[in-house]
């Protein structure tokens, strides 16, 4: 996984899919085209709502060859990474608003076996996670507030995508830039254009009944700016 791979990343996130049917829900990402799965864990603590525990990632894991990107909304993230790396999570991505030592912390996650990325919220800066860029194997800009999906896109997601293509370019740096919130095929052009290289999108694709449409329409309005 590189960033200057020609191809873009999906990243469906099972947040919007329908619970009940999680395994044919998947069944259907995978046969569109995508290439990771992005699973959204909460706890009602760090942000306001209680999604997907380990048992589930360990669960999804049996089913699905997609790599499973494991974005940790979660307070304490330093009790749960080694619980989530033994799950089966390929990437876990912790939030610098949460992380009490950020760099023991990625440390700790590769160490598990995991690629390791580190997120911030809407109302954090790129500043706050420069220090640890040559420590992540990606950087994931929230472009909502964490908590929901079906939010409204937050176009102060933009500078900052650029903002870290342009250290990433400086600095001689790999990580990926992953964007999560509101994406859908209005403005993954633009945040394609930006430098995201990964795109996680929820509603867009699990509220659409053609999956694989949904999928190659977000496909198709990136691929027009790269
Ligand atoms: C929000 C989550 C997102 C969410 C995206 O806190 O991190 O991954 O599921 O959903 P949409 O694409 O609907 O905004
Ligand atoms: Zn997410």
């Amino acid at each position: 996984m590189s960033y200057n791979q020609l191809k873009a990343m999906i990243a469906p996130s099972i947040l919007s899919a329908d619970f009940s049917n999680l395994e044919s829900e998947i069944r259907t990402v995978e046969a569109g085209g995508a290439e990771w799965l992005h699973v959204d864990v909460m706890d009602g603590h760090f942000v306001p709502n209680i999604t997907i525990g380990p048992v589930v990632v360990e669960s999804l894991k049996k089913k699905t060859k997609l790599p499973l990107d494991c974005h940790l909304m979660v307070s304490e993230p330093e009790r749960w990474v080694d619980t989530f790396a033994k799950a089966g999570a390929s990437v876990i991505t912790v939030h610098v608003e949460a992380a009490k030592d950020l760099p023991a912390l990625l440390k700790r996650i590769r160490m598990a076996g995991c690629k390791a990325g580190v997120s911030i919220s809407p109302e954090t800066e790129v500043k706050a996670i420069e220090a640890v860029l040559k420590s992540v194997d990606l950087v994931l800009v929230m472009s909502v507030r964490p908590g929901f999906g079906g939010q409204k896109f937050m176009p102060s997601s933009i500078d900052k995508i650029k903002r870290l293509k342009t250290l990433r370019q400086g600095q001689k740096q790999n990580f990926l830039i992953e964007v999560d919130g509101g994406v859908d095929s209005s403005n993954v052009g633009l945040l394609s254009d930006a430098g995201a290289d990964v795109f996680v999108a929820g509603s867009a694709i699990f509220k659409a009944k053609n999956r694989k449409k949904a999928i190659e329409d977000l496909r198709n309005a990136i691929e027009i700016n790269r």
